[in-house]
Protein backbone atom coordinates (compact mmCIF):
# COMPACT_ATOMS: atom_id res chain seq x y z
CA UNK A 1 0.00 0.00 0.00
CA UNK A 2 2.62 2.33 0.96
CA UNK A 3 4.61 1.15 -1.79
CA UNK A 4 1.76 2.27 -4.19
CA UNK A 5 1.61 5.55 -2.90
CA UNK A 6 5.07 6.25 -3.29
CA UNK A 7 4.49 5.67 -7.08
CA UNK A 8 1.72 7.27 -8.08
CA UNK A 9 3.43 10.32 -5.79
CA UNK A 10 6.58 10.17 -8.23
CA UNK A 11 4.48 9.86 -11.34
CA UNK A 12 2.33 13.07 -10.32
CA UNK A 13 5.64 14.92 -9.65
CA UNK A 14 7.26 13.98 -12.89
CA UNK A 15 3.55 14.95 -14.57
CA UNK A 16 4.07 18.02 -13.04
CA UNK A 17 8.22 18.82 -13.78
CA UNK A 18 7.82 17.25 -17.46
CA UNK A 19 6.84 19.92 -19.56
CA UNK A 20 5.59 19.61 -23.50
CA UNK A 21 5.53 22.70 -24.98
CA UNK A 22 4.54 22.24 -28.91
CA UNK A 23 4.13 24.97 -31.54
CA UNK A 24 4.34 26.90 -27.80
CA UNK A 25 3.95 30.90 -27.61
CA UNK A 26 6.94 32.94 -27.45
CA UNK A 27 6.21 34.96 -24.58
CA UNK A 28 4.82 31.96 -22.61
CA UNK A 29 8.18 30.65 -22.64
CA UNK A 30 11.04 33.25 -23.24
CA UNK A 31 11.44 36.82 -22.13
CA UNK A 32 13.78 39.67 -23.91
CA UNK A 33 17.58 39.68 -21.63
CA UNK A 34 19.17 42.21 -23.54
CA UNK A 35 18.32 44.61 -26.36
CA UNK A 36 14.62 44.00 -25.81
CA UNK A 37 14.04 46.90 -28.42
CA UNK A 38 15.55 44.82 -31.47
CA UNK A 39 13.11 41.73 -30.55
CA UNK A 40 9.81 41.78 -32.18
CA UNK A 41 7.23 39.03 -31.99
CA UNK A 42 4.52 38.45 -34.75
CA UNK A 43 1.97 36.04 -34.32
CA UNK A 44 3.98 33.09 -34.89
CA UNK A 45 7.67 34.11 -35.21
CA UNK A 46 9.83 36.53 -33.22
CA UNK A 47 12.54 38.75 -35.45
CA UNK A 48 15.81 39.54 -34.00
CA UNK A 49 17.68 42.94 -35.10
CA UNK A 50 21.13 43.36 -35.09
CA UNK A 51 22.38 47.05 -35.91
CA UNK A 52 25.26 49.01 -35.16
CA UNK A 53 23.52 50.19 -31.84
CA UNK A 54 23.10 46.89 -30.71
CA UNK A 55 22.39 43.09 -31.04
CA UNK A 56 19.71 41.33 -28.72
CA UNK A 57 18.71 37.99 -26.85
CA UNK A 58 16.38 36.32 -24.94
CA UNK A 59 16.09 33.86 -22.12
CA UNK A 60 13.74 30.91 -20.52
CA UNK A 61 11.54 31.38 -17.75
CA UNK A 62 12.37 27.82 -16.83
CA UNK A 63 15.02 25.86 -17.01
CA UNK A 64 15.40 22.34 -17.79
CA UNK A 65 17.52 19.37 -17.34
CA UNK A 66 17.83 17.06 -20.33
CA UNK A 67 15.41 16.28 -22.80
CA UNK A 68 15.01 17.55 -26.01
CA UNK A 69 14.41 21.07 -27.11
CA UNK A 70 13.96 22.68 -30.58
CA UNK A 71 14.03 25.93 -32.27
CA UNK A 72 12.46 26.74 -35.98
CA UNK A 73 15.15 29.43 -37.20
CA UNK A 74 15.30 31.50 -40.58
CA UNK A 75 19.31 32.56 -40.28
CA UNK A 76 20.46 36.49 -41.59
CA UNK A 77 19.62 36.76 -45.16
CA UNK A 78 22.26 38.14 -48.02
CA UNK A 79 25.87 39.67 -46.61
CA UNK A 80 25.20 38.17 -43.11
CA UNK A 81 29.03 38.26 -42.46
CA UNK A 82 30.36 38.84 -39.01
CA UNK A 83 26.75 38.43 -37.49
CA UNK A 84 26.25 35.34 -35.80
CA UNK A 85 22.92 33.72 -34.62
CA UNK A 86 22.84 31.60 -31.48
CA UNK A 87 20.67 29.22 -29.68
CA UNK A 88 21.89 27.54 -26.45
CA UNK A 89 21.29 25.62 -23.37
CA UNK A 90 23.26 27.42 -20.58
CA UNK A 91 23.23 26.88 -16.69
CA UNK A 92 24.34 30.06 -14.13
CA UNK A 93 27.88 31.11 -13.80
CA UNK A 94 29.83 30.22 -12.39
CA UNK A 95 31.50 27.34 -13.46
CA UNK A 96 28.42 26.73 -15.88
CA UNK A 97 27.23 24.02 -18.35
CA UNK A 98 26.19 25.10 -21.91
CA UNK A 99 25.15 23.55 -24.84
CA UNK A 100 25.53 25.52 -28.17
CA UNK A 101 24.45 25.97 -31.94
CA UNK A 102 26.09 29.29 -33.42
CA UNK A 103 25.81 29.92 -36.98
CA UNK A 104 28.60 31.77 -38.36
CA UNK A 105 27.00 34.31 -41.00
CA UNK A 106 29.34 34.79 -44.32
CA UNK A 107 28.99 37.14 -47.20
CA UNK A 108 26.41 36.97 -50.20
CA UNK A 109 26.31 33.77 -51.92
CA UNK A 110 28.70 31.84 -49.50
CA UNK A 111 27.70 29.53 -46.74
CA UNK A 112 27.09 29.73 -43.39
CA UNK A 113 28.91 27.23 -40.73
CA UNK A 114 27.17 25.77 -37.67
CA UNK A 115 29.65 25.62 -34.48
CA UNK A 116 28.47 23.53 -32.12
CA UNK A 117 30.01 23.38 -28.69
CA UNK A 118 29.71 21.88 -24.76
CA UNK A 119 30.68 23.44 -21.99
CA UNK A 120 31.09 21.64 -18.50
CA UNK A 121 31.97 23.32 -15.36
CA UNK A 122 32.98 26.43 -16.88
CA UNK A 123 35.24 25.14 -19.67
CA UNK A 124 34.13 24.30 -23.36
CA UNK A 125 37.12 24.53 -26.57
CA UNK A 126 34.68 21.24 -27.84
CA UNK A 127 34.07 23.03 -30.85
CA UNK A 128 33.14 21.31 -34.18
CA UNK A 129 31.72 23.72 -37.63
CA UNK A 130 29.55 21.68 -40.16
CA UNK A 131 28.68 23.29 -43.35
CA UNK A 132 24.68 22.63 -44.02
CA UNK A 133 23.08 20.99 -46.88
CA UNK A 134 21.01 23.67 -47.61
CA UNK A 135 20.43 27.42 -47.46
CA UNK A 136 19.43 27.85 -43.99
CA UNK A 137 17.99 31.49 -44.95
CA UNK A 138 15.49 30.32 -47.49
CA UNK A 139 13.01 29.36 -44.74
CA UNK A 140 12.46 27.47 -41.27
CA UNK A 141 14.52 24.85 -40.27
CA UNK A 142 14.66 22.68 -37.01
CA UNK A 143 17.69 22.99 -35.08
CA UNK A 144 17.40 20.23 -31.99
CA UNK A 145 19.37 19.77 -28.69
CA UNK A 146 18.53 15.81 -27.16
CA UNK A 147 20.22 15.70 -23.99
CA UNK A 148 19.95 12.35 -22.01
CA UNK A 149 22.46 10.36 -19.36
CA UNK A 150 24.64 8.87 -22.36
CA UNK A 151 25.10 11.86 -24.75
CA UNK A 152 24.05 14.84 -26.34
CA UNK A 153 22.45 14.95 -30.15
CA UNK A 154 22.74 17.93 -32.05
CA UNK A 155 20.36 17.54 -34.67
CA UNK A 156 19.10 19.72 -37.73
CA UNK A 157 16.40 18.60 -39.37
CA UNK A 158 16.13 14.84 -39.02
CA UNK A 159 19.89 14.50 -39.25
CA UNK A 160 21.96 14.24 -36.22
CA UNK A 161 25.09 16.13 -36.76
CA UNK A 162 27.50 16.03 -33.60
CA UNK A 163 26.65 13.26 -30.57
CA UNK A 164 28.68 14.16 -27.40
CA UNK A 165 29.06 10.79 -25.77
CA UNK A 166 29.26 10.29 -21.79
CA UNK A 167 32.75 9.33 -21.56
CA UNK A 168 32.78 9.69 -17.83
CA UNK A 169 34.88 6.59 -17.03
CA UNK A 170 37.51 8.02 -19.44
CA UNK A 171 37.64 10.47 -16.84
CA UNK A 172 36.05 13.30 -19.27
CA UNK A 173 33.14 15.72 -17.57
CA UNK A 174 29.53 15.45 -18.95
CA UNK A 175 26.72 18.06 -18.24
CA UNK A 176 24.08 16.10 -15.76
CA UNK A 177 23.68 18.19 -12.54
CA UNK A 178 22.65 21.63 -13.75
CA UNK A 179 19.48 22.83 -15.46
CA UNK A 180 20.20 25.10 -17.98
CA UNK A 181 18.05 28.07 -19.53
CA UNK A 182 17.26 28.54 -23.09
CA UNK A 183 18.43 31.37 -24.97
CA UNK A 184 18.69 33.13 -28.08
CA UNK A 185 20.61 35.63 -29.75
CA UNK A 186 21.96 37.88 -32.51
CA UNK A 187 25.38 39.58 -31.94
CA UNK A 188 28.17 40.94 -33.64
CA UNK A 189 31.47 37.85 -33.81
CA UNK A 190 33.09 40.32 -36.28
CA UNK A 191 36.33 39.41 -34.81
CA UNK A 192 35.72 35.38 -35.40
CA UNK A 193 33.05 34.85 -37.31
CA UNK A 194 33.46 34.77 -40.55
CA UNK A 195 36.63 33.47 -42.32
CA UNK A 196 38.48 33.39 -38.83
CA UNK A 197 37.99 37.44 -38.70
CA UNK A 198 38.89 38.39 -41.95
CA UNK A 199 35.38 39.79 -42.73
CA UNK A 200 34.04 42.07 -41.02
CA UNK A 201 30.36 42.86 -40.46
CA UNK A 202 29.19 45.27 -43.04
CA UNK A 203 27.13 47.86 -41.07
CA UNK A 204 25.56 49.23 -45.01
CA UNK A 205 23.55 45.81 -44.99
CA UNK A 206 22.06 46.42 -41.51
CA UNK A 207 19.94 45.86 -39.73
CA UNK A 208 20.45 42.40 -40.06
CA UNK A 209 17.37 39.93 -39.22
CA UNK A 210 17.03 36.17 -37.84
CA UNK A 211 13.61 34.89 -37.22
CA UNK A 212 12.77 32.22 -35.02
CA UNK A 213 9.45 30.17 -35.25
CA UNK A 214 8.14 27.75 -33.15
CA UNK A 215 9.75 25.99 -30.53
CA UNK A 216 9.49 22.86 -28.83
CA UNK A 217 10.43 21.96 -25.68
CA UNK A 218 10.20 18.30 -24.16
CA UNK A 219 12.23 18.41 -21.06
CA UNK A 220 12.28 18.32 -17.43
CA UNK A 221 11.13 22.15 -16.30
CA UNK A 222 11.90 23.91 -13.05
CA UNK A 223 10.69 27.54 -11.95
CA UNK A 224 14.12 27.88 -10.60
CA UNK A 225 16.90 25.44 -9.61
CA UNK A 226 16.48 23.80 -6.50
CA UNK A 227 18.26 20.45 -5.08
CA UNK A 228 14.42 18.91 -5.11
CA UNK A 229 14.18 19.63 -8.87
CA UNK A 230 17.77 18.68 -9.63
CA UNK A 231 17.45 15.21 -8.28
CA UNK A 232 13.98 14.33 -9.42
CA UNK A 233 14.78 15.62 -12.79
CA UNK A 234 18.15 14.03 -13.20
CA UNK A 235 17.04 10.64 -11.83
CA UNK A 236 17.98 7.95 -14.14
CA UNK A 237 15.20 5.83 -16.13
CA UNK A 238 12.19 8.13 -14.99
CA UNK A 239 11.66 9.44 -18.22
CA UNK A 240 11.23 8.93 -22.02
CA UNK A 241 14.90 10.34 -22.83
CA UNK A 242 16.16 7.10 -20.68
CA UNK A 243 14.64 4.26 -22.08
CA UNK A 244 16.05 1.80 -23.44
CA UNK A 245 15.43 3.12 -27.35
CA UNK A 246 17.84 6.17 -26.56
CA UNK A 247 20.82 4.55 -25.10
CA UNK A 248 22.10 4.87 -28.06
CA UNK A 249 21.41 6.02 -31.40
CA UNK A 250 19.15 3.20 -34.19
CA UNK A 251 20.98 2.17 -37.39
CA UNK A 252 19.68 4.67 -38.80
CA UNK A 253 20.61 7.41 -36.92
CA UNK A 254 23.98 6.14 -36.81
CA UNK A 255 24.41 6.10 -40.68
CA UNK A 256 23.29 9.53 -41.14
CA UNK A 257 25.83 10.77 -38.14
CA UNK A 258 28.07 9.23 -40.27
CA UNK A 259 27.08 11.01 -43.45
CA UNK A 260 27.07 14.30 -41.26
CA UNK A 261 30.57 13.83 -40.23
CA UNK A 262 32.17 12.67 -43.49
CA UNK A 263 30.85 15.21 -45.72
CA UNK A 264 30.07 18.40 -43.73
CA UNK A 265 32.63 18.48 -40.81
CA UNK A 266 34.90 21.66 -41.79
CA UNK A 267 36.45 21.43 -38.31
CA UNK A 268 36.99 18.89 -35.06
CA UNK A 269 38.82 19.82 -31.64
CA UNK A 270 39.85 16.35 -31.14
CA UNK A 271 41.58 16.57 -34.55
CA UNK A 272 43.19 19.31 -33.63
CA UNK A 273 46.73 18.49 -32.46
CA UNK A 274 48.15 22.30 -33.67
CA UNK A 275 45.67 23.14 -30.56
CA UNK A 276 46.09 20.57 -28.28
CA UNK A 277 49.55 19.07 -28.48
CA UNK A 278 49.71 15.57 -26.80
CA UNK A 279 47.19 16.51 -24.14
CA UNK A 280 43.74 15.81 -26.36
CA UNK A 281 40.87 16.08 -24.28
CA UNK A 282 39.85 13.10 -22.67
CA UNK A 283 36.66 12.53 -24.51
CA UNK A 284 38.31 12.76 -27.84
CA UNK A 285 38.45 9.31 -29.20
CA UNK A 286 42.41 7.88 -28.82
CA UNK A 287 44.40 7.96 -31.70
CA UNK A 288 45.25 4.29 -32.90
CA UNK A 289 48.90 3.84 -31.21
CA UNK A 290 49.75 1.32 -33.76
CA UNK A 291 52.87 2.16 -36.43
CA UNK A 292 53.11 0.76 -39.52
C1 LIG B 1 -0.09 33.39 -29.06
O1 LIG B 1 -0.77 34.36 -28.30
C2 LIG B 1 -1.55 35.25 -29.10
C3 LIG B 1 -2.08 36.33 -28.19
O2 LIG B 1 -2.49 35.81 -26.95
C4 LIG B 1 -2.64 34.46 -29.80
O3 LIG B 1 -3.40 35.31 -30.59
C5 LIG B 1 -1.98 33.40 -30.67
O4 LIG B 1 -2.95 32.59 -31.26
C6 LIG B 1 -1.05 32.52 -29.84
N1 LIG B 1 -0.33 31.64 -30.74
C7 LIG B 1 -0.09 30.37 -30.44
C8 LIG B 1 0.71 29.60 -31.45
O5 LIG B 1 -0.47 29.84 -29.42
C1 LIG C 1 34.27 22.91 -11.21
O1 LIG C 1 35.37 23.76 -11.35
C2 LIG C 1 35.76 24.36 -10.12
C3 LIG C 1 36.86 25.37 -10.43
O2 LIG C 1 37.88 24.81 -11.20
C4 LIG C 1 36.22 23.29 -9.15
O3 LIG C 1 36.58 23.88 -7.92
C5 LIG C 1 35.06 22.30 -8.93
O4 LIG C 1 35.50 21.23 -8.14
C6 LIG C 1 34.57 21.76 -10.27
N1 LIG C 1 33.38 20.97 -10.04
C7 LIG C 1 33.19 19.80 -10.61
C8 LIG C 1 31.91 19.13 -10.31
O5 LIG C 1 34.02 19.27 -11.31
C1 LIG D 1 10.45 20.94 -38.56
O1 LIG D 1 9.66 20.21 -37.65
C2 LIG D 1 8.26 20.38 -37.85
C3 LIG D 1 7.53 19.69 -36.71
O2 LIG D 1 7.98 18.39 -36.56
C4 LIG D 1 7.90 19.82 -39.22
O3 LIG D 1 6.53 20.02 -39.46
C5 LIG D 1 8.72 20.54 -40.28
O4 LIG D 1 8.48 19.97 -41.54
C6 LIG D 1 10.20 20.47 -39.97
N1 LIG D 1 10.95 21.29 -40.90
C7 LIG D 1 11.93 20.82 -41.68
C8 LIG D 1 12.57 21.80 -42.59
O5 LIG D 1 12.32 19.67 -41.63
C1 LIG E 1 32.44 31.59 -45.74
O1 LIG E 1 32.82 31.36 -47.08
C2 LIG E 1 34.17 30.94 -47.24
C3 LIG E 1 34.43 30.84 -48.74
O2 LIG E 1 33.52 29.96 -49.33
C4 LIG E 1 34.39 29.63 -46.51
O3 LIG E 1 35.76 29.28 -46.59
C5 LIG E 1 33.97 29.78 -45.05
O4 LIG E 1 34.06 28.51 -44.40
C6 LIG E 1 32.54 30.27 -44.98
N1 LIG E 1 32.01 30.38 -43.62
C7 LIG E 1 32.50 31.14 -42.65
C8 LIG E 1 31.73 31.21 -41.42
O5 LIG E 1 33.54 31.77 -42.74
C1 LIG F 1 29.01 46.96 -48.05
O1 LIG F 1 27.72 46.84 -48.58
C2 LIG F 1 27.41 47.82 -49.53
C3 LIG F 1 25.94 47.70 -49.86
O2 LIG F 1 25.60 46.38 -50.17
C4 LIG F 1 28.32 47.64 -50.74
O3 LIG F 1 28.03 48.62 -51.72
C5 LIG F 1 29.78 47.75 -50.28
O4 LIG F 1 30.63 47.44 -51.38
C6 LIG F 1 30.06 46.79 -49.15
N1 LIG F 1 31.38 47.01 -48.61
C7 LIG F 1 32.28 46.06 -48.54
C8 LIG F 1 33.58 46.43 -47.91
O5 LIG F 1 32.09 44.92 -48.96
C1 LIG G 1 3.41 31.59 -39.63
O1 LIG G 1 2.10 31.72 -40.13
C2 LIG G 1 2.04 32.04 -41.52
C3 LIG G 1 0.60 32.31 -41.87
O2 LIG G 1 -0.26 31.47 -41.18
C4 LIG G 1 2.66 30.88 -42.30
O3 LIG G 1 2.67 31.19 -43.69
C5 LIG G 1 4.11 30.66 -41.83
O4 LIG G 1 4.66 29.53 -42.47
C6 LIG G 1 4.15 30.47 -40.33
N1 LIG G 1 5.56 30.42 -39.92
C7 LIG G 1 6.02 29.50 -39.06
C8 LIG G 1 7.47 29.63 -38.73
O5 LIG G 1 5.35 28.62 -38.57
Amino acid sequence: MSKQIVISFSLLVIHVLSFMASAANFSDLFIPVWGSDHIVTQENQTSLYLDQSSGCGFVSKSKYLFGKTTAQIKLVEGDSAGTITAFYLSSEEPYHDELDFEFLGNVSGQPYLIQTNVFVNGTGNREQRHKLWFDPTIGFHNYTFFWNHQYILFQVDDIPIRMYTNEESKGAPFPKSRAMDIHGSLWNGEDWATQGGAIKTNWSNAPFVAKFGSFEVDSCAMAAETQFDVLKCGKKGKFWWDKSTYKKLDKKQQAKLKWAQTNLLEYDYCKDTARFGNQMPKECPKKSTKTK
